[in-house]
């Protein structure tokens, strides 16, 4: 049977990745639905209707409007990565104004397996917020990778990060 996969991406680079993720998803079983925050939405514009095709799902990042029947399948896990600093603090704090940290908070209350894979730099990371939205995020039973295992912080600068370990997080919620 195939199972749903709900990735949700924030605005950080590895986002430009995502065509790549979703076929190795797909090879894994996984039927995808892409979820992105309006800024990731923004940097994909050109490829928005390519990535829906990939998928068969609409590709969304707003909320439905009242009345509106919802799109996607119910979820057997989620993957919420390139997670940026601002999505973690939204998503540990309850701030759901955004399409996707609103689904990413319900997925918490319904026992939905979650991964997510943080991608910001090492100042950011600093922030006294970050560890304790980690921390929230870990008590409430996602699989955070971040550090060892996970995707390694690099210092401010470059656009882009070295490398994104994908592979690790679509492992995570294999598994
Ligand atoms: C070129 C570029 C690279 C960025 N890389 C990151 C990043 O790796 N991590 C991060 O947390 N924010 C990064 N940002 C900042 C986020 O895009 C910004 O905070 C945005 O508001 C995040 O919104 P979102 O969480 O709703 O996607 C980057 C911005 C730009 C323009």
């Amino acid at each position: 049977m195939t199972r749903t996969l709900y990735l949700l991406c924030s605005a950080a680079p590895p986002v430009f990745d995502v065509a790549h993720v979703i076929e190795d998803a797909q090879a894994r079983g996984w039927d995808v639905c892409l979820g992105l925050t309006p800024t990731a939405a923004h940097w994909l514009a050109g490829s928005l209707d390519g990535l829906a095709a990939l998928t068969g799902h609409p590709v969304r990042w707003q909320y439905k409007l009242p009345g509106e029947p919802d799109v996607w399948p119910p979820a057997d896990a989620l993957l919420f990565a390139p997670a940026t600093f601002n999505s973690i603090n939204a998503w540990a704090l309850g701030l759901t104004d955004r399409f996707v940290v609103g689904v990413a908070a319900e997925a918490l209350g319904k026992g939905t397996p979650t991964v997510t894979m943080p991608c910001t730099n090492t100042a950011l990371a600093a922030h006294p917020q970050f560890e304790q939205s980690l921390a929230i995020l870990r008590t409430a039973g996602v699989d955070v990778r971040f550090g060892e295992g996970g995707f390694i912080p690099g210092p401010a600068g470059p656009d882009a990060p070295a490398s994104f370990p994908w592979p690790i997080a679509l492992d995570a919620v294999s598994a």
